[in-house]
């Protein structure tokens, strides 16, 4: 008897189950509108604008994920520009979207910002690298690549391992470079090392090469040889061409490209000479661990673009995004989030003139969906997609490579967990914390001027001020400290001590001697150090 009264329960409680979830599902729209801004005229746009196309091909084809609903993604060009891309973005927030893929530049990150706070439009930021973003001004911007607060940290890692005091910046001068190099001399400084001298190009495109000539001469007058270089492609190889041209891509000079050279590398076939005008320099690249998911894919594109177009890790990052914004959206309605927009009634005031303000709606859920992005837990092509306390993907990591003939080697790795290896960073996030000063190793390099030995990093500046060393002109004991006769130059041991001395310091100390006494009686020392103290120096 007992077991005739069960089974009508048993299939009651799975009506139930099975009526309550198809309901959550129906209650789901056919489409989510999603908007995507980026630079359609640059390298990574090209490369992200196939990547995006192919991630929303594969999310809307794949029935485990969405359940029917279809990503319907509208892509726009905002061309670097502050101004465009602000337009661009108020008119995606008429069309009900509930988040962008990008920006791709700072600029514009900035600007749009604002306008994804106030209307609650997650971005997914899968190019903009400029590390004040993430500040808590921001809350709707989600960077889905990695910040420059980690590339600089590895340069900074590399100053310092290879012994260098002081470098030299040549930065854009907008907020991708600016912030980039403010966060270099934060992180410099905890390493006791410096910015010594810095120059700003202006991010127009199309700088004169006078104007880039005449910065280049100043960087070379200054002491340190170590060149960090932080600017955008076509600015940086007309840099590296006006130096080669003055002889700065020789011996003793040291250049650090940031990624921008890394993704030129992968995507671009570089002309020749452009490449013989860069020989040396050392690059930092976004590193994106290897797996199967990625070997795959690049096989992929390698069909889909029949080899013209090389896949660069921002491509990575961008068809990632996708996949990442695909998930929160799935757990966004699992927890029963709606679709829907409410008019600002800020903007309501403001109503009036042919701006259609009125239009622009806020996404009434935005918050849901922020918070399902945040707390995003998948893998995806570039590896592990997940967010630290600080909003940023867990792993930062590059690849430092160096640029040698027609293409480039890999002389290490850096990561914000193991600093500087020879081994590929996941080999090592299982092996104990240890920031050890004695385990960190590069291979070795082939410097400018194709050298394998380390250049020094600073030379005597041409332009500092020099410190005065008094030197007794004595009369006896010569073969300690005495002038060469008919010339301004010292001779003897204590000479030889100083300068033995001043070659061992890491920086330059441009210094001249200058004689006290006449040479034929002993100067007196007190008299030295009196006019040493009192400043007052007859003959010094
Ligand atoms: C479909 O999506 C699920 C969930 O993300 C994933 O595990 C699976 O690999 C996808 N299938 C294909 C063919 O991409
Ligand atoms: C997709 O988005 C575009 C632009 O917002 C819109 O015109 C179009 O109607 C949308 N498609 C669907 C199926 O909703
Ligand atoms: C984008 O900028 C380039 C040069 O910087 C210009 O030639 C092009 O017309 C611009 N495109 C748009 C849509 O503004
Ligand atoms: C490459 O493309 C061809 C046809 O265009 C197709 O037959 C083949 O399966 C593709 N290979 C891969 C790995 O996608
Ligand atoms: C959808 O199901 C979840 C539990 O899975 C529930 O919390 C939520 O209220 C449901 N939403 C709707 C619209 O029924
Ligand atoms: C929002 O404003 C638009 C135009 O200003 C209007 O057509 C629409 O009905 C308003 N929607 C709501 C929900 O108030
Ligand atoms: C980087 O390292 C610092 C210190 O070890 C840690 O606090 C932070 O969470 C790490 N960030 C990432 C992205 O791994
Ligand atoms: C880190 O590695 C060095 C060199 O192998 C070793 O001497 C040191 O004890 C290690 N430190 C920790 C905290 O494991």
């Amino acid at each position: 008897m007992k077991t005739i009264w069960f089974l009508p329960l048993v299939f009651l409680y799975f009506g139930l189950f099975s009526f309550g979830y198809c309901k959550n599902v129906s209650a789901r729209p056919a489409v989510v509108n999603v908007g995507a801004l980026f630079t359609l005229d640059s390298t990574i746009g090209r490369v992200a604008k196939i990547a995006i196309e192919e991630a929303v091909k594969d999310v809307n084809s794949n029935s485990s994920i969405l359940h029917g609903t279809k990503l319907n993604i509208t892509m726009q060009s905002s061309n670097c520009s502050g101004f465009i891309g602000m337009v661009e973005a108020l008119r995606f927030m008429e069309t009900d979207i509930v988040a962008i893929i990008g920006p791709q530049c700072s600029t514009v990150a900035h600007i749009v910002s604002y306008v994804s706070n106030e209307l609650q439009v997650p971005l997914l930021s899968f190019g903009v690298t400029d590390p004040t973003l993430s500040s808590l001004q921001y809350p709707f911007f989600v960077r889905t690549t990695q910040s420059d607060s980690f590339q600089m940290t590895a340069v900074a890692e590399m100053v310092s391992y290879y012994g260098w005091k002081a470098v030299s910046v040549i930065f854009v001068d907008n907020e991708y470079g600016r912030n980039g190099v403010s966060a270099l001399n934060d992180k410099l400084a905890e390493r006791r090392c410096r910015i010594s001298y810095k120059s700003g190009i202006p991010p127009e495109s199309g700088v004169n090469t006078g104007y880039v000539m005449d910065l280049l001469v100043k960087v070379a007058l200054m002491e340190s040889r170590v060149i960090v270089l932080h600017v955008s492609p076509s600015l940086g190889f007309q840099v590296f061409s006006v130096a080669k041209y003055l002889g700065m891509m020789g011996n003793g000079y040291v250049w650090i490209a940031t990624d921008w050279l890394a993704y030129m590398l992968d995507s671009a076939s570089l002309p020749s000479d452009t490449l013989e005008s860069m020989q040396g320099v050392l690059v930092l690249r976004q590193h994106i661990p290897e797996s199967d998911r990625k070997k795959n894919f690049l096989s992929r594109w390698k069909n889909l673009t029949g080899g013209s177009l090389g896949m660069n890790s921002y491509g990575l990052y961008a068809y990632d995004s996708v996949w990442l914004l695909a998930h929160a959206i799935e757990s966004f309605f699992n927890q029963g989030g709606k679709i829907s927009f409410s008019n600002d009634s800020r903007l309501k005031t403001m109503e009036g003139g042919n701006l259609h303000l009125g239009a622009m709606s806020i996404f009434d859920d935005g918050m849901l969906l922020l918070g399902n992005i945040l707390q995003s837990n998948l893998v995806g092509l570039t590896g592990p997609l997940k967010f630290n306390s600080d909003r940023s993907l867990i792993h930062a990591a590059y690849d430092i490579i160096n640029v040698i003939g027609t293409g480039f080697r890999m002389i290490g790795y850096w990561s914000n967990y193991s600093g500087l290896s020879k081994e590929p960073p996941e080999t090592l996030y299982a092996q104990p914390f240890n920031r050890s000063s004695t385990i960190q190793h590069l291979h070795s390099v082939i410097w400018p001027g194709e050298t394998l030995s380390k250049p020094r990093g600073w030379v005597f500046p041409n332009n500092g001020k020099l410190l005065k060393i008094g030197v007794p002109n004595r009369a006896s004991y010569r073969e300690f400290v005495s002038k060469v006769r008919g010339s301004d130059m010292f001779q003897g041991f204590c000479i030889d001590v100083f300068t033995a001395a001043v070659n061992l310091l890491p920086y330059a100390v441009p210094y001249q001697f200058v004689a006290f006494g006449d040479g034929h009686k002993n100067p007196s020392y007190t008299q030295l150090v009196d006019s040493i103290t009192t400043g007052v120096s007859t003959t010094l």
